[in-house]
């Protein structure tokens, strides 16, 4: 697989099969993944890689607190603005839209919605998962960083057959994450990443893009 059949490849998937993942091939991954580029080579992320019982545990955990109604933890980051501007706003429409076409969920379906967005919490089936933390000692473009290598470890993945979802939804159940990974003090949870092999019986959405010229400005001769 060339690197322009990753990128294309590469979507946030929902839906996994149980078959296992091998620990060999996370390690592969996740060893080549630290070449990504970071400001002054600080390599700010710290993964924290879960298969087997410590996964089974974090999810058991979890959907009890999801059961019981529990609302999560006190954020530790905003995910996004309140008011959400335009043309933000409108993509963010667009993508849950599809999303919810997909799963065949009409948006007023609150309930539907609800149990999708709980999906999460279970990693959508899937039988690995990773969690990446930050020093709360940094700034935004070390943030930035850990966006790159989060990346590349999704394009290595497809390198290896297997499927990914990114999920800032684990930073609502950031404690119970806490609890079975044990992070070091003053770290922040970032973000969680579903990995698996894709169940193919499941609908999935082609997430659409802003027209090119809405993001990209060429300057030429
Ligand atoms: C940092 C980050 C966090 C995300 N968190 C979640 C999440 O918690 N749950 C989820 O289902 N998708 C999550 N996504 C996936 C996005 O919704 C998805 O990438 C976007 O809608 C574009 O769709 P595509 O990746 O399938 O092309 C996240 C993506 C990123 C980059």
């Amino acid at each position: 697989m060339d690197v322009y059949q990753a990128v294309s490849s590469r979507r946030a998937v929902r839906a996994f099969t149980d078959e296992p993942v091998p620990r060999e091939v996370l390690e592969r991954v996740l060893s080549h993944a630290v070449r990504a580029p970071s400001g002054s080579n600080l390599q700010p992320w710290n993964t924290y890689a879960l298969i087997g019982a410590p996964l089974a545990e974090l999810k058991k955990r979890t959907a009890e607190r999801v059961a019981a109604g529990d609302p999560g933890d006190e954020r530790e980051y905003q995910m996004y603005p309140p008011e959400l501007k335009s043309p933000y706003r409108e993509r963010r429409l667009a993508a849950a839209e599809q999303r919810c076409a997909a799963l065949g969920i009409p948006r007023q379906d609150k309930r539907a919605r609800a149990e999708a967005v709980a999906a999460n919490w279970d990693c959508f089936g899937a039988p690995a998962a990773l969690f990446c933390y930050i020093d709360r000692d940094l700034g935004p473009a070390q943030w930035a960083d850990i966006g790159m290598y989060l990346q590349t470890i999704m394009l290595l993945l497809r390198a290896e057959g297997l499927h990914s979802c990114p999920q800032m939804a684990w930073s609502v159940y950031r404690e119970t994450v806490a609890e079975v990974v044990s992070p070091p003090d003053g770290f922040i949870l970032f973000c969680g990443m579903s990995i698996g092999f894709e169940d193919t019986s499941a609908n999935h959405a082609r997430i659409e893009r802003a027209p090119l010229a809405e993001t990209v400005t060429f300057l030429d001769g």
